[in-house]
């Protein structure tokens, strides 16, 4: 698997900034204000501006309010979040998950490390500081793993930049563990699988913005939910579809419901 160059890592590592801005600017998701501040402290406003002609807030609550519910609902006391970027995940599930391992790039996991030491100085959170698509970090969260306790493994905002080849590397890596520990990978549904919505003007300057922003050429590339799931299954998962939850806090329009309606999360376990 090739990894990573690193102008690849600094365009697509800014990616994360303005993610939770959305969710500080539009939820009442506890940290994500707090976050924000120390960013906008350390004169890096610019990065957590949020425009909404390039943003589909309403999506970036979606999934992060999902991931929650689902890990809260099946009791998961260990987790792996892969592409964390500045998500206070591990800061609101801490009454669930007492073995918290996330991974993200250099530069991100040691920012983030500081700004949730500086939040909740107590929590323990294990930083994975590597390459998802470097088998050296798996080598480093299979160490992390504690035996006996199902994994929820999760991304957000990550495999939506994927090559079927990247994909086919995780796949081999969370069924490992899968079978191992027992759990499940969750991924959320997005536009990049939906490419019968690229006729809506909105998610076409979309898809065109975050395609130049993250500089990653993938993500412009369709793939339908049929083919996804199809490739999941091909790996040897056994694979759920669930449906959004609508209730937001975020607002969105009568077009943005329609975009809703057409999406279905991927829950994946072993055989
Ligand atoms: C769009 S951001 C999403 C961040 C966060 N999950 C969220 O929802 O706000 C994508 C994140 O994935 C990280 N990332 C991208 N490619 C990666 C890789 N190959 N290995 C580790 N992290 C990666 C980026 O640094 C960034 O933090």
């Amino acid at each position: 698997m090739k990894p990573l160059t690193q102008a690849e890592k600094e365009a697509i590592q800014y990616t994360a900034y303005r993610t939770v801005a959305a969710l500080a600017k539009n939820t009442s998701i506890p940290y994500c204000r707090e976050i924000i501040q120390r960013i906008v402290d350390e004169n890096k406003a610019e990065l957590v501006e949020t425009k909404s002609y390039s943003s589909l807030p309403y999506l970036i609550e979606l999934r992060y309010k999902t991931s929650e519910h689902i890990i809260r609902e099946g009791g998961y006391q260990q987790v792996i979040e892969l592409g964390a970027g500045l998500t206070p995940h591990a800061l609101n599930l801490k009454q669930t998950v007492t073995n918290y391992i996330e991974v993200d790039l250099e530069e991100n996991s040691r920012l983030k490390r500081r700004i949730v030491q500086e939040l909740e100085p107590s929590l323990t959170v294990h930083y994975v500081a590597g390459d998802v698509f470097d088998s050296h970090t798996w080598s480093r969260l299979n160490s992390l793993l504690k035996p006996g306790m199902p994994v929820a493994i999760f991304a957000e905002g990550f495999l939506i930049y994927s090559s079927q080849e990247q994909r086919r590397f995780l796949g081999e890596n969370i069924g490992a563990i899968l079978a191992e520990h027992d759990g499940l990978f969750f991924v959320e549904d997005a536009v990049r699988f939906h490419p019968e919505l690229q006729g809506i003007p909105k998610i076409k300057q979309f898809t065109i913005a975050l395609t130049n922003r993250s500089k990653n050429t993938n993500y412009s590339e369709p793939i339908t939910q049929e083919a996804l799931t199809q490739e999941w299954q091909d790996m040897g998962f056994i694979v759920k579809r669930i449906e959004p939850e609508k209730k937001l806090e975020t607002a969105y329009s009568a077009e943005d419901e329609q975009i809703l309606d057409t999406l279905k999360h991927w829950l994946l376990f072993a055989r």
